[in-house]
C-alpha cells in the first residue's frame, strides 16, 4: 500500500506530493508543526495539540489557514488513508509560497499545509521502554523562542545525530549554566533522591511538550510530589530516576546520561508507572 499526504487541499501518493519551491517552509523553516501520537487509529491529545499549534501560528503571525475542526477532519483522513493504527501524524504548515524575500510576503499569502501519517514499530518502542536509553549532553546553541514549535530544527538535528554517533539515544541540551533544558525532540525529567519529580519550568526555553502536560496530571493522581524547575547534568546523573517524554514516545526511561548509569542503570518504577498509566489520563479522540 503507497503512503497518502495531505498537500493543500489534496490527498496523493507520497511521490506525488511536492510543494513548491519557493515555498518558505522550504527556504527559510518559515514554518510550524506537530506531531500526534496514534492509538487504535485514533488521535491522542488532539485538542491540546492544536491549540499549541493556534499558538505558534499567532506568535510568527501566521494565519490559521482551516479551523480546528477542519484541520481534525484532515488529521483523520489520513490516518484513515494510511490505515495507522500506531504511530503518528505529523501536521506543517509554513507562510506559504512567494519569491523569496526574508521579509513577510504579500497578505493574502494562503499558508501551506501538509500532513502525513505512518505507523511506528509498537513491538521495538516497548523494548526501549523496558530496556531504557542512553542520552548525552550537548550545549543549547538555539534561539530564545523553542517554546515556538517551528520547522527550524538545524541545533536538534545535529544534536540528535551527535547521540546517535555516541550509541545514545537522545541528545540533551544544557544552558550556559550547566543546567538541562530537553532534549533534542523531547522533554527531560528526574525523579530525585528522595522521590520527587521534577522538570524544568515551561519558559521561553523549552517546548511546553503535550506529553509533559499529560504527565503531570498523571503524576498529580499518583500522589506524586512535582517541582518544575531546572536540574543540572550532576543532579541527573545522581538522580534516583531519569526520562524523557515526547509525542510518540510517551515516557522513556533514560538509564545513562553521558556514560554514567542514573540510579541502579535500569528503568525505574516511577518512570514505568507514568508510562503504564498515560494513556488513562490522555483524550483519545
Ligand atoms: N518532538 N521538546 C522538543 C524539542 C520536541 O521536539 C518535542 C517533540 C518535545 C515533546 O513534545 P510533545 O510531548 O508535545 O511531543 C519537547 C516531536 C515528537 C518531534 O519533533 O518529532
Amino acid at each position: 500500500m503507497s503512503r497518502i499526504a495531505y498537500v493543500n487541499g489534496r490527498y496523493l501518493p507520497l511521490r506525488d506530493a511536492t510543494v513548491n519551491i519557493e515555498d518558505r517552509g522550504y527556504q527559510f523553516s518559515d514554518g510550524v508543526y506537530e506531531v500526534c501520537e496514534v492509538r487504535g487509529g485514533q488521535l491522542v491529545d488532539e485538542r491540546r495539540h492544536i491549540e499549541r499549534l493556534t499558538r505558534s501560528l499567532a506568535e510568527l503571525h501566521i494565519a490559521m489557514p482551516l479551523t480546528p475542526l477542519a484541520l481534525g477532519v484532515v488529521l483523520r483522513e489520513t490516518v484513515r488513508r494510511n490505515r495507522v493504527r500506531w504511530g503518528i501524524v505529523y501536521l506543517q504548515i509554513s507562510r506559504g509560497v512567494s519569491r523569496r524575500d526574508h521579509a513577510f510576503p504579500p497578505p493574502g499569502t494562503a499558508p501551506s499545509v501538509v500532513v502525513t501519517a505512518r505507523n511506528l514499530d509498537f513491538a521495538k518502542a516497548e523494548q526501549l521502554a523496558s530496556e531504557g536509553v542512553a542520552v548525552i549532553t550537548v550545549p543549547d546553541n538555539r534561539w530564545e523562542r523553542v517554546d515556538i514549535k517551528s520547522v527550524s530544527l538545524l541545533p536538534n538535528v545535529l544534536a540528535k545525530q551527535a547521540a546517535r554517533e555516541a550509541g545514545a539515544r537522545e541528545a540533551w541540551f544544557v544552558d550556559n549554566q550547566g543546567r538541562v533544558t530537553e532534549g533534542s525532540s523531547s522533554n527531560a525529567w528526574i525523579i530525585t533522591r528522595d522521590g520527587k519529580l521534577v522538570t524544568r519550568q515551561a519558559d521561553h526555553a523549552i517546548l511546553r511538550g503535550i506529553t509533559r502536560t499529560v504527565v503531570v496530571d498523571v503524576a498529580t493522581a499518583q500522589g506524586l510530589e512535582l517541582e518544575e524547575r531546572a536540574f543540572t547534568v550532576e543532579e541527573a546523573q545522581g538522580a534516583r530516576e531519569a526520562f524523557l517524554t515526547s509525542a510518540s514516545q510517551i515516557v522513556i526511561p533514560v538509564v545513562q546520561i553521558d556514560g554514567r548509569p542514573v540510579g541502579n542503570g535500569a528503568p525505574g518504577l516511577v518512570a514505568t508507572a507514568l508510562r503504564r498509566d498515560f494513556h488513562r489520563y490522555a483524550e483519545l479522540t
